[in-house]
């Protein structure tokens, strides 16, 4: 744990004493395993059948629910599919839709042959978790009239806002990877899947308003992933 950290915190406030307290990650070197689980983090794309465990469903989902969101609305919901026969209809109603959706490309068969299995190989893993969102309700209620005045849809408004619903559910997403890989699962945070997500929605049978913005294969990992060059610190970072 960085020391500076702990020292500013403790000359904080009763409020925060109390936070400190109760942080998991307060003592000990708990904060090098969270820097090794984020750096060792990788995408899983082909996994063992061993099946994943309802208590690993809730404590995966868990870390989820605890993601910071744009007016705390927690705009997420989460469906794990674990049944077999529901993957393959999933993945049947994917494959269809992501057909559909670049047919008129008039992609080479082998190319689309390609791209159908690139976004469909996640009905190959024990479990998979479809991530949707709800509608944020942004907390300014007279920034939201007055949006509406001019003519902004809710979408609109919060693509000017900077996107806030999204955002949050990528936090989310980000907490249930580390956990993932914490439990020494893989998974792969896939969008390709998504072209054809009326189709999917469909064979859930979820609500209209709920809008599927992510699915996560889960397992064992069957593999090894390969090393990844990240770009240097230089190119990435300006500090002023
Ligand atoms: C928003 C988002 C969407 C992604 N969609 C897919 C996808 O549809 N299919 C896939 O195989 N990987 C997908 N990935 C995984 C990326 O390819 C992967 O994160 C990237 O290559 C870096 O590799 P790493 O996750 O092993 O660090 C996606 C990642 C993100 C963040």
């Amino acid at each position: 744990m960085n020391p500076q950290t702990s020292i500013i915190w403790s000359e904080n406030t009763p409020l925060t004493r109390k936070f400190i307290w109760q942080h998991p990650l307060h003592g000990g070197n708990k904060m090098e395993d969270l820097q090794s689980v984020i750096k060792s983090r990788r995408s899983i794309r082909k996994f063992l059948p061993d099946t994943i465990s309802d208590d690993d469903i809730r404590e995966i989902v868990d870390a989820g629910m605890n993601a910071p969101s744009g007016c705390n609305s927690q705009c997420w919901q989460f469906v794990a599919v674990k049944d077999k026969s529901l993957l393959g209809k999933i993945a049947e109603g994917a494959e269809k839709g992501i057909r559909e959706f670049y047919n008129d490309a008039n992609y080479e068969p082998a190319y689309m042959e390609a791209r159908s299995k690139k976004a469909t190989f996640f009905a190959n893993a024990p479990l998979v978790l479809f991530v949707f969102m709800t509608k944020l309700h942004y907390y300014d209620e007279q920034a939201t009239k007055y949006y509406e005045t001019l003519g902004y849809s809710h979408e609109t408004m919060m693509s000017a806002l900077g996107s806030p619903d999204i955002l949050s559910i990528g936090a989310s997403i980000q907490n249930m990877l580390l956990t993932i890989h914490q439990k020494g699962l893989g998974a792969c945070w896939m969008n390709d899947p998504i072209a054809a997500q009326a189709n999917i929605c469909s064979v859930l049978d979820v609500p209209g308003t709920w809008r599927l913005i992510s699915v996560i294969p889960i397992g064992k990992p069957a593999y090894h992933p390969r090393d990844k060059q990240l770009k240097a610190m230089e190119e990435v970072l300006i500090i002023r």
